[in-house]
């Protein structure tokens, strides 16, 4: 087996960059990794119109570093009063990438999500009609539903009707938990896909009480058992292009995690493409690998793959990696598993 593979650079399909110190502070690290990444719009307040999203894009590209050709692919947040004429007008200009719908309260702010969903069906048919993917947070809100069981009560409840009601619509799960969400994408047609986080294919929901409560492993959807780990990781390194990485990297500071109710969100950007290579090896598919991190979302993006390449190398990474992100006065962003040996690196990006 080879100490060292070179792939086509990484995309990220799902990323938190917040804004602010918080922007400055994580946007480096994964602008230096991924070419480009799906930035979700969940801001306080969330970005909900083409004008917000532009101004928003426009924070980012000042938080480049010098002569990154780094490109974030912008979406709007879905609320109940989003403009249809806005999608057609951000699909023809292309600035527009794709939407995010968050049942209202699923997850860290998320508030203006929708409720009801005949509320959005004219802005569903915008997207249906201008092929913009949505992509959504696949977990019902009801509080009598169990935590584990949101994910595939979503499917049934909303995902399942509302892809037939428009079935030319292009949607993307977002960070499946789930054995029933890998079977859910895997037998839908082509309009259907996933995106996997690297905790869900590392972590199972044993590991967050493991000794004590792990803050620093709560994230929504939330880890589920052993079983839909390996689901998960039986999924995203069989080479089914249906399934591609989004980090779901969530940065939040210390204070908000390490508290009496901490937040969900885990912050994996630094690590993640270690990780990934690491799950591959261990899965025996390091052939699938790029295909996973590099090739599959563009596909189902309709975006051309990256040009350039980056190698991994079978060593233990610098320790800067695992370092606390410094976000200014909201405070230190803990990387995921900062205390793990990691037996792979990106030696070339
Ligand atoms: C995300 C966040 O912090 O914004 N949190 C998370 O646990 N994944 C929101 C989300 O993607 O659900
Ligand atoms: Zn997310």
């Amino acid at each position: 087996m080879s100490d060292q593979i070179e792939i086509i650079r990484p995309d990220d399909w799902h990323l938190h960059l917040r804004d602010g110190d918080m922007l400055k502070a994580v946007l480096p690290i994964s602008a230096a990794l991924f070419a480009r990444a799906i930035i979700m719009p969940n801001l306080v307040p969330p970005v909900r119109t083409l004008d917000d999203m532009r101004a928003y894009r426009s924070r980012i590209e000042a938080a480049l570093p010098e002569g990154s050709a780094f490109k974030p692919l912008m979406t709007l947040y879905l609320t109940e009063t989003t403009d249809p004429a806005e999608i057609t007008k951000g699909a023809e200009t292309g600035e527009l990438t794709a939407l995010k719908l968050y049942p209202a309260g699923a997850t860290t702010n998320s508030d203006a999500g929708v409720k009801d969903f005949t509320r959005i069906t004219g802005v569903l048919e915008a997207m249906q009609e201008a092929s913009v993917p949505l992509l959504v947070h696949g977990e019902v809100n009801d509080p009598d539903v169990d935590i584990f069981d949101r994910e595939a009560v979503f499917i049934e409840r909303v995902l399942e009707p509302l892809r037939r009601d428009f079935p030319g619509l292009r949607v993307v799960m977002e960070h499946i938990t789930t054995q029933e969400g890998a079977s859910y994408v895997n037998e839908a047609n082509e309009n259907l896909a996933a995106t996997i986080t690297p905790q869900h294919l590392i972590i199972n929901r044993t590991d967050i009480f493991r000794g004590g409560i792990r803050p620093h492993f709560f994230c929504l959807p939330i880890a589920k058992r052993e079983n839909h780990r390996q689901a998960l990781r039986k999924a995203a390194t069989s080479g089914n292009p249906k399934f591609f990485l989004g980090t779901d990297s969530a940065p939040h500071p210390l204070n908000a995690k390490e508290c009496a109710c901490g937040c969900a969100g885990i912050f994996n950007a630094p690590v993640t493409l270690p990780y990934v290579t690491q799950v591959f090896e261990e899965e025996g598919a390091l052939d699938k690998l790029e295909a996973f991190t590099s090739l599959n979302g563009p596909a189902f993006y309709r975006l051309p793959v990256n040009e350039d390449r980056i190698t991994l190398t079978r060593t233990a990474p610098d320790p800067s990696i695992f370092a606390s992100v410094d976000a200014g006065p909201g405070g230190q962003v803990v990387v995921f598993r900062a205390d793990t040996p990691l037996n792979w690196s990106v030696t070339s990006a």
